[in-house]
C-alpha cells in the first residue's frame, strides 16, 4: 500500500490534499503543531491515518519525522506544506525573521531529512508547496516572496544533486497562486482559488510526477508575463491590496 507524509496538514492546502489521499486509499501520515487538529483528522480513518505533532522550526523535527515514517511503515511521497506568510509594509523585523525561520530554516530541516531518507531507501518522491510569490520580490511581503524563491531554488539544486549522485528521487515544486486559507487573513486577491480546487490540481501534479506545477493555468499565464517585466519597471509598480 502506498504511503504519503504531509507536513503542515492541520489546515489549508495540506489538509485538503491529505483528505484526497485518504479517499484514494493511501496510508497517510500527517504532522503540524496543532495536536487537536491532528487527533480530529486521525479519528476519520484511524487505520489509514497516522499523526505526529511537530514544529518545523525546532531541532527535534527531523527525529519526529522519522517517528512518523516508522508509524506509517515507510514513505513513498514526502510533501512539505508547512509555511507562514504575512504582508509587512511596515517591515516589522519580527515578522520577517519568523517567516524566514519557518519557510527557510524549517523548510531546510524537513527537506534535507526527507532527502536523506530517500537516499537511504534507494528512491522516492519529494514534493513541496512553495508559491508563485517567489517569482519576484514583492514590496508588500519581502520575507514571504524571498523565502518562496529560496524554496524554488533549493528544490532545483536538490534535483541536480540527486542526478549527480544517481539517486532515484523525483521532485515536485507545487506553486499555487492565491488560495482562500488562513494564511491570507481574509484579504482580497485576484483569481482567488479554494483550497479544495488547489488540492485536486496538486494531487494530479503528484500523480504525473510533474517537476514544477503552477496552479492553476491562469496563474501560469500571469507568471509567464510577470517574469518578463524588467527590473526597472517592476521597482516602480505599487502592488498592494490594503
Ligand atoms: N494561501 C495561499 O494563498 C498560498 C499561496 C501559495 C502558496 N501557499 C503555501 O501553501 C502552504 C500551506 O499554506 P495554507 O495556505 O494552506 O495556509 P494554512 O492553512 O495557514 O496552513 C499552514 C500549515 O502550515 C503548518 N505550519 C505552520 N507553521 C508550522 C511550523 N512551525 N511547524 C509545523 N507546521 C507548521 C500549519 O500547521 P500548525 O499551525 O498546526 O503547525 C498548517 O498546517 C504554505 O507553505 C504557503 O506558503 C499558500
Amino acid at each position: 500500500m502506498k504511503r504519503i507524509i504531509i507536513i503542515g496538514a492541520t489546515s489549508g492546502i495540506g489538509h485538503e490534499i491529505a483528505k484526497l489521499y485518504v479517499q484514494k486509499g493511501w496510508q497517510v501520515g500527517i504532522a503540524g503543531r496543532r495536536k487537536d487538529a491532528l487527533v480530529e483528522f486521525e479519528a476519520k480513518a484511524p487505520t489509514q491515518i497516522k499523526i505526529q505533532q511537530l514544529d518545523v522550526t525546532v531541532g527535534d523535527a527531523a527525529e519526529k519525522l522519522q517517528e512518523l515514517i516508522d508509524k506509517l511503515g515507510g514513505m513513498d511521497i514526502f510533501l512539505l506544506s508547512s509555511g507562514v506568510g504575512s504582508q509587512n509594509i511596515n517591515l516589522n523585523a519580527d515578522i520577517e525573521l519568523n517567516t524566514a525561520k519557518t519557510n527557510v530554516e524549517g523548510f531546510t530541516r524537513m527537506v534535507t531529512s526527507a532527502f536523506a531518507y530517500f537516499k537511504k531507501e534507494g528512491g522516492g518522491h519529494l514534493a513541496v508547496i512553495s508559491s508563485i510569490a517567489g517569482t519576484k520580490g514583492l514590496g508588500s511581503a519581502p520575507a514571504y516572496s524571498a523565502t518562496k524563491r529560496f524554496q524554488n531554488t533549493y528544490i532545483d539544486a536538490l534535483a541536480q544533486l540527486a542526478r549527480m549522485e544517481k539517486l532515484n528521487i523525483h521532485f515536485t515544486d507545487i506553486r499555487p497562486g492565491f488560495v482562500a486559507t488562513a494564511l491570507l487573513k481574509d484579504r482580497k486577491y485576484p483569481f482567488l482559488m479554494q483550497a479544495e480546487q488547489v488540492a485536486k490540481c496538486a494531487v494530479s501534479a503528484l500523480d504525473k510526477r510533474k517537476r514544477v506545477a503552477v496552479i492553476d493555468f491562469r496563474y501560469a499565464i500571469l507568471v509567464f508575463f510577470w517574469r518578463l517585466i524588467p527590473r526597472w519597471v517592476w521597482e516602480r509598480l505599487a502592488i498592494r491590496n490594503d
